[in-house]
């Protein structure tokens, strides 16, 4: 097979001319023969003025690359797409499955014998990952790494989860202007990705223990040196990698490699967009991400790291306790720890090697953890036909259990509109619902799951209420809120025929989450919804695309077209 500048040659119909032709032109950037001899490592490029969590990307590039030629390959840099999770409209959710198209197709148009994926902001490490899975060329993952915390009156701040807390007491009316002013400019006081448990943690740590990149890859903070020489090594691997033409991303990403991934997900408290990210990363190589094994491991594993949003720590404190080999070592036969790694140690070796941090307390044994269950919880009934997950480690135990009014949104404009109108019919132990944000619905599945408490409710006191919708949620917010109902509202799920002043009942344990109204009514409603008139596709581009194929949660919101056939 061909290696190197020989590989996918443009098509003239005369090869040895492609090869003359793409020789000539590289030649014009300097190289010499015996670098264009070597293997290729495509390195991709991220960084973006709309990216400030990617604001490292070129100094790991620059080590990545030194890295590559001290173990003498040739580097070689490309852009792709950048999403940012606040630059993005409607939401980064929408342009996951382009950046992994973007991704895909330039790792299959580019002569390269490996490559390495920079990236960390939510939605790039998933979108990276599937196109190196679905190409299935050996790659190195790169996470950015998070940020520092901040500080404000002697107490440590961190994005997002303190946004939103220090948001909240701002909207009660007990922060004014000028300090949510000051605390505005210290949230997110240095380059790299939240550092709390959000999505961008997350995925970085699951990826880690699914053996996708270096071990302290997901902890280190991003403008430490440390993450430095992690870049270096990273390209030396890749090297490696490009000559050997292993490990491939389909010898990494299993059916036992995405078991593990779902332990860590519990473990960590993570963010419950893992678990569409996870599917989506499962489908390119028709695997499933089964939530019945994700229920039962959150039944069995304990949530053993203790960061925000479920517990008090930062990413740089999980770091200093030993990060996620320490963690490994402690998950002991939760895990499967003879699972390959990208750099050919196995998890068991990362684990026995994990640094011993006496007297921390970031990373818990498991007599003594955070929380007895794990992160997320799956709920059916006859709201979720096809499921719903709910973040228990960051639910109030008072709600986790419980009946109540519902208060219906029709949509993000509806609740936007009304949810603090003074005149608004709502109690604090009402649930409130919001329809038509699933993947197709909104579109893109905005992280509107986190719905505020009502104006009047949060001045009253009121810090938590039951919030169910087709939505997802940020992985820094908290609350009892219940997501990615499946089927969405807007392709007739059951969620689209619940009305104002229907009981809704939560029941945790029983792990469902039910209308409470008749078979014959929700019927009668269910004809009257499909006589309704269908909403119309957007007219081209991307919004058309999106529309006819983006599957729902439980496939991981990919597009059907991506996603092969499921394996035997
Ligand atoms: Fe980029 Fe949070 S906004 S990781």
């Amino acid at each position: 097979m061909a290696k190197g500048l020989r590989k996918g040659l443009t098509s003239y119909g005369d090869a040895g001319f492609s090869l003359f032709l793409r020789k000539a032109f590289i030649k014009a950037m300097g190289y010499s023969d015996d670098a264009l001899e070597r293997p290729i490592v495509g390195i991709t490029n991220t960084y973006s003025d709309f990216n400030p969590c990617h604001g490292n990307v070129p100094a790991l590039i620059e080590a990545a690359k030194r890295g590559v030629m001290l173990a003498g390959a040739m580097p070689m840099v490309f852009p792709t797409i950048s999403i940012h999770e606040s630059f993005a409209h409607p939401t980064s959710m929408y342009l996951r499955n382009l950046m992994a198209m973007d991704t895909e197709e330039m790792l299959r148009a580019q002569p390269m014998d490996a490559a390495i994926v920079i990236g960390g902001c939510d939605k790039t490490l998933p979108a990276q990952i599937m196109a190196a899975a679905s190409v299935d060329l050996p790659t190195v993952v790169l996470p950015v790494g998070p940020m520092v915390v901040g500080h404000h009156k002697g107490e440590v701040l961190g994005a997002c989860t303190d946004c939103r807390r220090l948001w909240a007491a701002h909207r009660a009316g007990t922060m004014d202007e000028q300090e949510i002013a000051a605390v505005n400019a210290r949230l997110a006081p240095s380059v790299g990705t939240c550092m709390v448990m959000g999505t961008a943690s997350t995925m970085a740590a699951v990826i880690e223990a699914m053996g996708l990149a270096l071990p302290m890859s997901a902890t280190i903070p991003a403008p430490h040196a440390e993450r430095i020489r992690l870049a270096e090594a990273s390209g030396a691997l890749a090297a490696r990698m490009a000559a050997s033409g292993a490990p491939r991303p389909s010898d990494l990403i299993t059916a036992r490699s995405l078991r593990n991934a779902a332990v860590v997900l519990q473990a960590i408290g993570g963010s419950t967009n893992g678990v569409i990210h996870l599917a989506a990363i499962a489908g390119r190589l028709g695997l499933p991400f089964d939530l019945g094994m994700l229920d039962a491991l959150g039944r069995e594993v304990p949530v053993l790291v203790d960061l925000k949003p479920s517990g008090a720590h930062y990413m740089e404190h999980f770091h200093h306790a030993g990060g996620v080999p320490r963690l490994l070592a402690r998950l002991g036969d939760l895990i499967d720890l003879d699972t390959p790694t990208v750099s050919g140690a196995s998890l068991r070796e990362i684990a026995a090697s994990a640094e011993d941090v006496p007297g921390q307390d970031v990373i818990r044994p498991r007599g003594n953890p955070i929380k007895p269950q794990g992160s997320m919880a799956v709920l059916h009934g006859n709201l979720a036909p096809g499921g719903a997950i709910i973040k228990q480690a960051a639910a109030s135990p008072a709600l986790t259990q419980h009946t109540g009014r519902a208060v219906v949104f029709e949509n993000v404009e509806d609740m936007a509109r009304r949810i603090d109108d003074p005149a608004l019919d709502v109690a604090a132990d009402d649930v409130l619902v919001l329809r038509n944000t699933g993947p197709r619905g909104a579109p893109g599945m905005p992280e509107a799951g986190y719905l505020p408490i009502p104006l009047k409710l949060a001045r009253a006191g009121v810090k938590d209420m039951v919030r169910v919708s087709d939505a997802r949620m940020s992985g820094t917010a908290f609350g009892t809120i219940v997501l990615h109902i499946t089927p969405e509202a807007a392709v007739g799920g059951p969620l689209a025929l619940v009305e104002t002043g229907d009981a809704i009942r939560l029941d945790l344990a029983g792990r469902r989450i039910d209308l409470l109204i008749d078979e014959a009514e929700l019927a009668r409603r269910a004809a009257a919804l499909a006589a309704r008139p269908q909403a119309t596709a957007p007219a081209r581009g991307y919004a058309r695309l999106f529309d006819a194929a983006v599957l729902q949660a439980d496939l991981g919101c990919d597009f059907d077209f991506l996603v092969p056939p499921p394996r035997d």
